[in-house]
């Protein structure tokens, strides 16, 4: 049987500040990717980790009074517990202060360089600190930030340059015989219509600051944090000549925030053009949470940390709420009050309750757990893999409620509680087959959960290719509710 491989990154997240429900809802939905494909039976590589150089990083050690590697290591490692409370199954973590990252940050400017794609020039534009990124005059809106609407400043330095003007054609064929390479649609449009309008060369060095990767042969100058931080898809599988980028690369998919599209859709495979290495095979892009209708920040005060909130409704309904309440792709809005909304209707009230129900009657049956199968049509796992193939995990969740519901109905048309023996036995067996699937469909998204309902079960945590009647095996024994009932 051939084994698929599957290779998913997050982007890597800046270690200035601590991990909010932002940076969760990336790693959430690549985490149920990742899972997802596991059921499948793929051999995934699920790549997070930190990006740590930078001026930014470099001013949040100075402020802490922290030398910028202590700084950077004890941030990386918060990043690590929150992914541990919210159960993001990553397989590497890859850190761009990591020796081998350095290495192959190396040996793509090597490349770049014999490719003639660099030159020496003077940089000349509005910076951005906490975008890490240069602008032009005419870029800036009403004199701020473009992307985060913060100040910028104006900075003048010497400067190594990557040609990426020669690469505006290769970049449109790209995208153009890839018609998949960016989703959702509307992003890729963005992209295009961008890159149609020509593109400026890459200042990709920088003077001011000293914390990053010191330009190879020239040590004033350090490497712009964007081409350092972007080589990690490749240095974490140990490019050039590891078995594991050889086995990997390209990505099948690197998920990514709208703001950071452009890097990722345009500098990223203008870069791997240049060193002749295969672009990923597809970016998909997410849109933003506000949170109660606003933009999160500080300065207002409603940042919402993703470890609290786990620690007050479970990491299931925090991951399951985002995922469903927010179609993948799309800006949404977090709010608690819709967050305890859900659980009461959705998780205490339809899962939570089939599972009480059922496993309450099973326990005082006494007979052979066996029937025929007359809820398996409730549920299709074809149109469940086409959702989450889609990207669009707000219908795939919808579809398995569908069969959810479809459940509970069949309790109350059947009324077990009037029937006994074989009957009742055969209520039973089609009640705990449609649990024993629904444990496997919903593990991705709510890990924990599924794993309670196969203790209760009595079943082994299953593949896709168990989301069919006639598996059931175990002994049944009921346990605490999944879900307890939110006070709104
Ligand atoms: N370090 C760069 C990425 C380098 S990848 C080679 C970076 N880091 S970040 O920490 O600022 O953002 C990481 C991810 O968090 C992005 O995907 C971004 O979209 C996501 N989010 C940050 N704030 C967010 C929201 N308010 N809502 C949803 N996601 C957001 O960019």
């Amino acid at each position: 049987m051939i084994t698929f491989k599957y290779y998913i990154t997050t982007p890597l997240y800046y270690v200035n500040a601590k991990a909010h429900i932002g940076h969760a809802y990336t790693n959430i939905a690549t985490d149920v990717l990742a899972r997802w494909h596991r059921l499948k039976g793929e051999d995934v590589f699920f790549l997070t980790g930190t990006d740590e150089h930078g001026k930014k990083v470099e001013t949040s050690a100075e402020k802490a009074k922290k030398d910028p590697q202590k700084f950077v290591d004890e941030i990386s490692k918060k990043f690590k517990d929150v992914w541990k409370t919210l159960n993001i199954s990553y397989g590497s973590f890859i850190r761009t202060t990591d020796s081998k990252h350095k290495k192959a940050v190396y040996e793509v400017l090597r490349r770049m360089q014999d490719r003639g794609d660099i030159y020496k020039g003077v940089y000349e534009g509005w910076y951005c600190t906490p975008c890490e990124s240069y602008w032009t005059e005419t870029q800036l809106k009403e004199d701020k930030c473009p992307s985060c609407g913060r100040s910028v400043e104006k900075l003048k330095e010497e400067s190594y340059f990557f040609k990426l003007s020669k690469y505006q054609k290769p970049l449109l064929e790209l995208y153009k015989n890839n018609p998949g390479f960016i989703s959702p649609e509307h992003r890729k449009q963005e992209i295009i219509n961008r890159v149609k309008e020509g593109l400026r060369d890459l200042s990709i060095t920088r003077t001011s600051f000293d914390w990053g990767i010191k330009y190879p042969g020239d040590d004033k100058h350090i490497v712009y944090v964007w081409v350092d931080a972007l080589t990690n898809y490749i240095s974490a599988l140990g490019f050039p000549d590891s078995n594991n980028y050889k086995k990997y690369w390209p990505a099948d998919v690197h998920i990514l925030g709208k703001e950071i599209s452009w890097f990722h859709a345009v500098i990223w495979p203008a870069m791997l053009l240049s060193i002749g290495e295969k672009p990923p095979k597809k970016l998909f892009i997410h849109g933003w949470l506000t949170i109660d209708g606003k933009k999160m920040s500080k300065s207002v005060g409603n940042v919402i940390d993703p470890v609290e909130m786990s620690k007050k409704y479970s990491s299931d309904s925090l991951r399951y709420f985002l995922l469903r309440e927010i179609p993948f792709g799309h800006d949404g809005d977090f709010s608690e009050k819709t967050l305890k909304e859900k659980i009461n209707n959705e998780l205490v009230a339809d899962l939570g309750n089939l599972v009480n129900r059922t496993l309450t009657m099973t326990e005082k049956f006494k007979g052979k757990l066996e029937g025929k199968d007359e809820l398996s049509k409730e549920f299709n796992l074809k149109k469940i893999e086409g959702f989450i193939d889609n990207y669009e995990f707000h219908h795939a969740l919808d579809e398995i409620w569908n069969f959810i519901r479809a459940a509970n109905r069949y309790i109350n048309d059947k009324e077990p509680w009037k029937l006994e023996g074989k009957e009742l036995a055969n209520v039973l067996y089609n009640l705990l087959e449609s649990l024993r699937i629904i444990s496997i469909l919903v593990s991705s998204f709510m890990p924990d959960t599924s794993i309670k309902m196969n203790k209760q079960l009595g079943v082994k945590t299953g593949s896709l290719k168990d989301c069919k009647f006639g598996k059931l095996s175990g002994k049944p024994k009921k346990g605490d509710l999944l879900f307890q009932k939110i006070k709104t």
